[in-house]
């Protein structure tokens, strides 16, 4: 097999699940540095399932895993993570007694992601520094969800569902973090959304999965105006159909 110098991760044809129960199926993927993919599909196909496996958290069945060439489908979650994986969980785990500052310093590792780099980015947060984890908004919540994953200077972040259930002034915010993430070209994204077409205009490239498997991939502005594969595997109607 040959692997592609230019890919940051990829995956061989991955089988993984939980326990018994097989829930991805030959997934195969890959992502450039700086690079960004949209995972698109409905309710319970495996997104979460599919960002799980990437971070070494479920039962891998066959295939692999590779992080810049390297073997990694063996690999502890902690050590993908040390490696430069960072993931934002679907629940957006803070510490709800930790104030935001200390959320932010506690797996802090040294690189452009610093306290004052994501202050710029969120301000919000900077005016929330003093604030425990549970006396925050949902959205800030999810900023400081995010702000965490990058202070661990990632180079890759997966970012599961982020705008889910949130104000739309506060996912425009969100959207405006994440384009000037991908704009500065020091990370790349996997980004799992059910907002279809946010998800499309952000991102370089996108797969949708059905029941653990890639059913279709395309580059995302092509998807977008592919309102057929749309309305079959997402089953939801992008903004800009006319
Ligand atoms: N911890 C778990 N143990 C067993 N099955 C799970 C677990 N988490 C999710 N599943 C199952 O895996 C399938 C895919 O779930 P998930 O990856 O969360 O889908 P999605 O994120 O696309 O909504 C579902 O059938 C779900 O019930
Ligand atoms: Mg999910």
């Amino acid at each position: 097999m040959t692997i592609l110098a230019e890919a940051l991760l990829m995956l061989d044809n991955v089988t993984a699940g939980y326990g018994d129960a097989v829930v991805l199926n030959g997934v195969s993927l890959d992502i450039a540095e700086h690079g960004s993919l949209a995972v698109l599909g409905r309710n319970g196909v495996g997104k979460s399932t599919l960002m799980l496996t990437i971070m070494g958290f479920t039962q891998m069945r066959g295939g692999r895993v590779f992080w810049r060439g390297a073997d990694i489908s063996r690999q502890p979650p902690h050590w993908r993570a040390k490696s430069g994986i960072g993931w934002v969980a679907q629940e957006r785990e803070i510490f709800p007694s930790l104030s935001v500052e200390e959320n932010l310093t506690v797996a802090a590792t040294a690189g452009e992601w610093t306290l004052e780099a994501i202050y710029r980015m969120f301000p919000r947060l900077r005016e929330r520094r003093s604030n425990m984890g549970n006396q925050l908004s949902g959205g800030e919540q999810q900023m400081l969800a995010i702000a965490r994953a990058l202070m661990t200077n990632p180079s890759l972040l997966l970012l599961d569902e982020p705008f889910e259930g949130l104000a739309p002034v506060i996912v425009e915010e969100l959207i405006g973090a994440v384009s000037q993430m991908l704009a500065s070209r020091k990370l790349a994204i996997v980004l799992v959304e059910q907002h279809t077409d946010i998800a499309l205009e952000l991102t370089a490239g996108a797969l949708v999965l059905e029941r653990g498997a890639v059913m279709h991939r395309a580059p995302s502005a092509e998807l977008l105006q592919d309102t057929a594969t749309l309305e079959r595997y997402v089953g939801l109607r992008v903004a800009a159909e006319h």
